[in-house]
């Protein structure tokens, strides 16, 4: 735990000694930050939502207003086997997608038809089914132990992780999610968040080029390993194993880690975490992605989401981008393997100024780890118009967070 946190440091004064400018990738780093946590308004206080352990990702499928998220569900597991954090002490585990009514807050766990394998939940994308608006389809990241990697004579040059894609199907209120199939490929390595287009389309992120490794860790300082890609998958059909075609659409960004959806079907949020920043991009039709607009954030940013302000009509409009992150990095080695751990959190709100064309940035939220461990996602969910008052319930889930947050906000 020392260790990695000296290493941290060290490699920190090593970057600081090989890039510049510098000052943007101290203070994600967080070394020098003292976290200021939110306070709430007199009379409010924090809700939590049972049963979400664990939870690194958060989906608000607006037609039927209903949150949707992957979690571990066990308090261990994650502290041992995450390929995303370096972690890699095999253990067989199976986590759930969850459904939570935002209303009650009531978190349920959707039983498995036709899936029996582990299930290692990371980033998730919940799409309406083109055939049946009361259906879904979920594709959540898994990244399951390779077998000959939790051998005991484990093969020389193995990938440790068979990291893979598996898609869902949901009816709304059935309590349980069908498998369709999974999906691998050589392209698909370090898989992060997903963003999906139709059921047999989608895009995914590689969060770094190494699996794991002392190049894995130039690559989460450097600003210039911009190694990480997004990769496109076409599926010819949705058979259990009917052929996919696979293809780089965007390669070239520093750490690319989290996806979302933007403002019309045809945009998308890319996050580069390490690098702070959050990119604005158009799929371009053609299996590719470029990228348009950069907003640089002062913390390390996860899965971004995007906030539709119902009432945008009526004057000023709330509508905008919500980004969560850990806001000290530097801890982030030594916490990802401590059970026990807390992890300082800001959440961030972005809004573009139409009158100047800036994205303009404010701080939604912020805590030192006691009232939520990490955040990696976070959505705004608006509360009925009170006097012109843009009024939201904001939810923050983390990668290692006990349960996910709520609290209130105003716009
Ligand atoms: C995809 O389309 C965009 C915009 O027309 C173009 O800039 C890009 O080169 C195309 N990419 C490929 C791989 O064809």
């Amino acid at each position: 735990m020392a260790f990695g946190t000296a290493f941290s440091l060290g490699l920190v004064a090593l970057v600081a000694f090989l890039a510049g400018p510098i000052g943007h990738f101290i203070r994600i780093t967080g070394i020098f930050l003292t976290p200021n946590p939110t306070i709430l308004a007199e009379g409010q206080v924090p809700l939590y939502i049972e049963d979400t352990t664990h939870c690194e990702d958060l989906h608000h499928y607006r037609p039927a207003n209903l949150l949707f998220t992957a979690c571990e569900d066990d308090r261990n597991t994650r502290f041992k086997w995450f390929p995303p954090l370096g972690s890699f002490v095999p253990v067989s585990a199976q986590g759930s997608i969850h459904v939570i009514d935002p209303r009650t807050l009531k978190s349920t766990r959707l039983s498995f038809e036709d899936f029996k394998g582990p299930f290692i939940t990371h980033g998730i994308d919940v799409i309406e089914d083109p055939e049946r608006p009361d259906a879904v389809y979920i594709f959540a990241v898994n990244h399951i132990p390779n077998p000959d990697y939790t051998a005991s004579e484990k093969p020389k040059g193995i990938n440790k992780s068979n990291s893979q894609i598996e898609l869902f199907h949901h009816v709304l209120d059935s309590g349980s999610a069908r498998h369709i199939r999974s999906i691998n490929h050589p392209l698909i390595k370090t898989p992060n968040d997903i963003y999906a287009e139709s059921p047999v389309s989608f895009y995914v992120t590689n969060d770094h080029f190494y699996r794991d490794g002392p190049m894995r860790l130039v690559e989460d300082v450097w600003r210039k390993a911009t190694w990480s890609d997004i990769i496109h998958v076409q599926i010819a059909d949705l058979s259990k194993d009917g052929p996919i075609d696979v293809s780089v659409a965007l390669t070239g960004l520093f750490n690319n880690n989290g996806l979302g959806h933007g403002r019309t079907e045809k945009e998308i949020v890319i996050s580069s975490a390490m690098g702070g920043e959050l990119y604005l991009g158009t799929l371009e039709g053609n299996r590719s992605i470029s990228v348009h607009t950069t907003v640089s954030f002062d913390t390390l940013t996860d899965n971004p989401s995007y906030y539709e302000d119902p009432y945008g009509a009526e004057g000023y409009d709330a509508s905008g981008f919500v980004v969560a992150g850990i806001s000290q990095a530097v801890k982030a080695v030594s916490q990802a393997t401590d059970p026990d751990a807390t992890a300082a959190v800001q959440v961030w709100y972005m809004g573009l100024n139409k009158g100047t064309g800036v994205w303009e940035k404010r701080l939604l939220f912020e805590d030192d780890g006691s009232r939520i461990r990490s955040a990696s996602a976070a959505v705004l969910i608006p509360v009925e118009n009170e006097g012109g008052r843009k009024l939201a319930r904001l939810f923050v889930t983390g990668f290692m967070s006990e349960r996910i947050l709520v609290v209130p906000v105003e716009l």
